[in-house]
């Protein structure tokens, strides 16, 4: 590509920018949420199904995909497919690929920013004052209660915040892929476990602070979440594979684009297999063995199970966990700390989300660096401020991480993976992952990827879009169907008027779909005059 080749500084440097990236508010929100709406058990036997069928496999096929794409020289999805699939179609493959990281920055750094302000209300003890109203200062500071409200800049509310993560976040992007991302994650990695054990040991040892309540205690709040319940009835729940499923996805950021963009910055001969499975395995360190114990058994210490029940996953992050701290001894410490550890997990997510799109405006239409920064920060800004105005009930945020942080997801690793089993063929791919491998990949493998991995993504993909979409009540003898509230937000329904919120949320799906396949095909013809002056 006549350009120097950007490189991780280090083996151990790029595997903590996978985990960074993996591990998010996924890991400490989303996780214990849904394991304790779905119950632990039933939930836990998906989850593992999913993450041996489908996450361990994707990321193995993300890994050397990337790498392989940037021994050509290239580092985005576009360029790598095109490269892979040598067709000159195989760029359009890769649209999603510049789509769904961009969006998913687009709302996942606001809630950065309301980690980082939460924990300086926190530090400041705003969150531990006699009197406060919780669920108040939650609306207004996120605007959950009404659209525009959240657009203040004082010290308790988020504007302020939102404009340090951005500067934050575009300055390290800015700095590149060694002295910015790989210096970050160094140190925001292992200082996010050490708050998190730390939080974690607070928690264990709560005992039953309220004699007057016995049966709140710890013993029972990790029995909440990880009993195994009724697990056979679990199972037969469509939804739940589907939340297993989806959850994976999110948790180990596969199908967003970001491996396959971070693997193709390796030397040409590192190791993929041992180094995505480290990565993999650190993410789940956090997930389950971190994320699994704090957040759900410290509520339920506190508020009982009633305190949980129906909180989505910002409703127990932002709403419950501060009332959970206040009650605790040395909470305004542990409040601070814990906000800290999520906008920590946050921030090495959000970097990952921002690198795919560089990429691919620096290599597609020849820019330098301070060039696609700018023009990607114009893009995400405008994004962000869309969903931070129309910010009542979160609907433009939950719009569009539905849209495009659930379903073309699954789009995404759907290719992915079938361009590994069938397009570069399970024979030559295998050959890839493991040139410098420090480890081999069981041959049963081999099938999963070819076989098993795309129909079990077609199978969960399908009941998605039936359940979600298209409102399948599941039976056969008795078919209906009744538009979801994804769907009805979009063309109405019985007594439901359609939302105009959600509208303009997939009306700017469509704009940045648009812009990317116009930024393709420009693309295409910057390669394909390269590559005929380098022949
Ligand atoms: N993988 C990131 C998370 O879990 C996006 O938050």
């Amino acid at each position: 590509m006549g350009k120097a080749q950007e490189a991780w500084g280090s083996r151990l440097g790029v595997i903590l920018a996978v985990a960074g990236s993996a591990v998010g508010l996924g890991n400490f929100l989303r996780f214990p949420g849904l394991a304790a709406q779905y119950g632990g058990g039933a939930f836990m036997i998906a989850y593992f199904i999913s993450l041996l069928l489908i996450g361990i496999p994707i990321c193995w096929v993300e890994w050397t995909l990337g790498r392989y794409g940037g021994r050509a020289g290239y580092h985005s999805t576009s360029g790598i497919f095109q490269v892979i699939l040598n067709k000159p179609w195989g760029k359009y493959l890769g649209v999603i690929g510049f789509i769904v990281p961009v969006c998913i920055y687009m709302y996942y750094v606001y809630i950065e920013a309301w980690c980082l302000g939460y924990a300086l209300n926190a530090f400041t003890g705003r969150m531990s004052m006699e009197g406060m109203d919780y669920g108040a200062f939650f609306g207004q500071f996120t605007g959950a209660s009404s659209d525009g409200v959240a657009i203040h800049f004082g010290l308790g509310d988020v504007g302020i915040f939102v404009l340090i993560v951005y500067v934050l976040n575009f300055y390290f992007i800015y700095r590149g892929i060694s002295k910015g991302i790989e210096t970050v994650c160094k140190f925001a990695m292992p200082a996010l476990i050490v708050i998190a054990i730390i939080i974690l040991a607070r928690v264990l040892t709560l005992g039953t602070p309220d004699p007057t309540k016995p049966d709140q205690n710890v013993i029972a709040g990790l029995g909440y979440l990880w009993n195994p319940g009724d697990i056979a009835t679990g199972l037969r729940n469509p939804q739940l594979w589907l939340a297993a499923a989806g959850q994976i996805f999110f948790s180990l950021s596969v199908g967003f684009g970001v491996i396959i963009t971070y693997a193709s910055y390796l030397r040409s001969n590192d190791d993929v297999v041992l180094s995505g499975l480290t990565a993999s395995a650190a993410n789940e360190f956090c997930e389950v063995g971190l994320g699994g114990l704090i957040t759900v058994p410290a509520a339920f210490i506190f508020l009982g199970a009633a305190g949980i029940v129906g909180q989505g996953t910002f409703g127990l992050g932002f709403n419950v966990l501060p009332q959970v701290f206040a009650h605790m001894p040395g909470g305004q410490i542990f409040a601070s700390i814990f906000f800290l550890l999520l906008f920590l997990a946050a921030i090495t997510s959000s970097l990952s989300m921002l690198q795919p799109g560089i990429a691919f405006l620096e290599e597609g239409l020849n820019i330098n660096r301070k060039q696609s920064v700018a023009l990607l920060g114009f893009v995400t800004a405008i994004g962000t401020m869309f969903i931070w105005y129309f910010s009542k009930d979160l609907k433009a945020l939950d719009t569009i991480d539905f849209w495009v942080g659930t379903v073309m997801l699954f789009v995404q690793a759907t290719i992915l993976v079938i361009i590994f089993g069938w397009g570069l063929g399970i024979k030559k791919g295998w050959e890839i992952a493991h040139e410098g491998a420090e480890m081999r990949i069981p041959d049963i493998f081999k099938f999963i990827i070819k076989f098993v991995t795309p129909a079990f993504l077609l199978i969960i993909f399908t009941l998605f879009m039936l359940q979600n979409v298209f409102g399948w009540n599941y039976s056969f003898s008795d078919p209906q169907f009744n538009p979801t509230g994804y769907v009805r937000d979009l063309i109405g329904g019985e007594g439901q008027a359609p939302s105009y919120v959600a509208r303009l949320s997939v009306g700017w799906i469509l704009i940045m779909s648009v812009f990317t396949l116009i930024l393709v095909n420009i693309a295409g013809k910057n390669w394909n005059r390269q590559n005929s002056t380098n022949d």
